[in-house]
């Protein structure tokens, strides 16, 4: 039995109130697609008000911070992600394993701290281009599998993970589909043979460059159980389209 199908959103640093008819508009679409799960990870400024707008449709953060509290200044916890209004939230985003050098263990302790007051996470994980170029894209996303998933899934709250090449985000590339698949696969198999049958379970996104034209053949791909989206997911017209794909595969 094919996982139902995670179509994410990750807004990344857009969004003001403004975009809450957006998401309005996006929510209300995607409720004609009971057979996908859909969810849009907004600005942690945005969740609340993003919540309220669109009860039952699953809000997301973007990060977590690793610690219940105390002085982190500017950071934002689980508890407050899941105080807000979120049901998941996206954590070791390339963006910030770059940017905000942030290291497996960091990115592992974040998805506990949020698995651990029943928020979902999406994990991600992904190779840049030169590490692609030298033939170790599927050791290099192992290793950061190995060193960033947590020790115990299968609770109530879900792990998902998601793949995301850097080369591949924002750049409108995107790996060939047998790429896809080996990717997809080798990380099932990482997967099952920590977790057993539970890392069947575990629900593994492709992220990068997705979008309505390419949306049902990354979905038709073995083990890619649904898409984590960018920019295509900032508007109604770009985003609903993929969940209506992914819908088609389900
Ligand atoms: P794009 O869909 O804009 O390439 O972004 C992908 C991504 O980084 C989602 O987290």
């Amino acid at each position: 039995m094919p996982l139902k199908k995670l179509v994410a959103g990750n807004w990344k640093m857009h969004g003001l109130s403004s975009d809450l008819a957006e998401i309005e508009a996006i929510a209300s679409e995607a409720r004609k697609y009971p057979e996908v799960d859909v969810a849009l990870c907004v600005p942690a400024i945005l969740i609340e008000r993003a919540a309220r707008a669109v009860p039952g449709f699953r809000i997301g953060g973007q990060d977590v911070h690793q610690a219940e509290k105390g002085a982190h200044t500017g950071c934002t916890s689980a508890l407050m992600l899941l105080d807000a209004g979120a049901s998941l939230t996206i954590v070791g985003h390339s963006e910030r394993r770059e940017a905000q050098r942030e290291s497996d263990s960091q990115v592992k302790a974040k998805a506990e701290a949020a698995l651990s007051v029943g928020l979902s996470v999406i994990l991600c994980v992904g190779e840049s281009l030169e590490i692609r170029e030298a033939g170790r894209a599927t050791e290099t996303v192992l290793t950061q599998l190995d060193g960033s998933v947590p020790n115990r899934i299968g609770g109530e709250a879900e792990l998902a993970i998601a793949y995301e090449p850097i080369w591949a985000i924002g750049t409108g590339k995107i790996p060939t589909s047998g790429e896809i698949a080996e990717m997809h696969s080798a990380i099932r198999r990482e997967l099952r043979e920590r977790f057993g049958a539970d890392g069947g379970e575990v629900r593994i996104l492709y992220g990068g460059s997705v979008k309505a034209s390419n949306a049902e053949e990354i979905f038709a791909i073995a083990d890619v159980d649904g898409a984590l989206v960018g920019g295509a997911s900032l508007t109604v017209r770009d985003f609903i389209p993929i969940v209506a794909a992914a819908a088609v595969r389900s």
